[in-house]
């Protein structure tokens, strides 16, 4: 357990720090030592406060006290945390702790679900998502989400993976843009020379790179996904591993998943969420820990991420 020393941005009378869990942005911001005030004004309308200089970082998502609740009940209390550019951040928790809620708000998936009730902020790319002319489907261009269980649409590998071009009017060199995306995925060499047969005719876990390769042909600058892996054996579990890292250099990535090895081997930064004050799953998910991945699975700074990734908890 970490010993839990003064603090740089709460001596400078900040509320709620959040570095930047790889580089220890907030740290480098008072290199010297001193407690310096933050240059600028935190972005309006948050309620937590920040230095700005962190927001203006890399972050592409900032959430501020997002909470999210179904018919009323709130699945998900006072998140505040960053996705930053280029990195893969895992989100992990226990089953209902609200993972999938997190990584469905970030693209405004979940506001489609009736009855759902969202507050606190997100920005994306320094703009509040949430504002009147912030326009859902434009972000969910640009933010695009794989699911867990492999869903390719009924046709060709070559019209799953054109399926968005298409849709955005992208058609110029749509082979092209099908190879590339093939390419970028692992998939050319595999499929490459039977690009008009059934997508429905590939492994399950083709079928899951495929459906990544859909997500990547719109060059998308954020790839949300939730437990992609969740019904896959592990040699195809270890492509897509692979397949995630190379996308890394050109996508941020945002991966739900329940496989701590898969966390701990891929994730610059991780997540953990648990469901209840009290640990007994009763209550909304909360985020207890937000850092870089090693230190959240060898030196953990809650007792209950301890628990959780060593599988004492959940
Ligand atoms: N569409 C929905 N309508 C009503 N309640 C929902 C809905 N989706 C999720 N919930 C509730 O919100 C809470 C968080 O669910 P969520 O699916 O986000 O958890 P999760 O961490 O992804 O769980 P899992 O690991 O099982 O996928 C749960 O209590 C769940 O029952
Ligand atoms: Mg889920």
């Amino acid at each position: 357990m970490r010993p839990s020393g003064e603090d740089p941005a709460a001596a400078a009378g900040l509320s709620r720090p959040l570095p930047h869990p790889r580089s220890g942005a907030h740290h480098r911001l008072h290199a010297d030592g001193a407690a310096q005030p933050p240059t600028a004004s935190p972005p309006a309308g948050f309620r937590v406060a920040l230095p700005y200089e962190f927001w203006e970082h890399d972050a592409v998502f900032e959430l501020a006290d997002l909470t999210v609740s179904y018919a009323g009940r709130p699945a998900l209390a006072g998140v505040s945390m960053a996705m930053h550019e280029l990195e893969i951040t895992a989100l992990i928790g226990p089953s209902g702790c609200g993972k999938s809620t997190l990584l469905r708000s970030l693209n405004r998936l979940t506001e489609l679900v009736p009855g759902s009730e969202t507050s606190g902020r997100i920005r994306y790319r320094g703009a509040d998502a949430f504002a009147p002319q912030a326009d859902p489907v434009a972000l969910r261009r640009r933010v695009g989400l794989v699911a867990q269980r492999p869903a390719p649409f009924r046709g060709s590998i070559f019209d799953n993976v054109a399926f968005g071009l298409r849709l955005h009017h992208r058609h110029a060199d749509l082979d092209s843009a099908v190879e590339f995306a093939l390419r970028r995925c692992g998939l050319w060499e595999e499929v490459g020379g039977r690009l008009r047969a059934s997508a429905a005719s590939l492994s399950l876990g083709q079928q899951q790179r495929l459906c990544i390769a859909r997500a990547v042909a719109v060059e998308p600058d954020v790839l949300l996904l939730d437990e992609p892996c969740g019904a896959l054996d592990p040699i195809s579990t270890g492509r897509i591993e692979d397949l995630l890292l190379g996308l890394r250099d050109h996508v941020t990535i945002v991966i739900v998943t329940h496989n701590m090895q898969q966390a701990a081997r891929i994730s610059d930064v991780t997540a953990v969420l648990l469901a209840g004050d009290r640990n007994d799953g009763a209550g909304p998910g909360r985020l207890v820990e937000y850092d870089a991945t090693e230190r959240v699975f060898t030196d953990p700074a809650d007792a209950r991420t301890a628990a959780y990734v060593t599988g004492r908890l959940g």
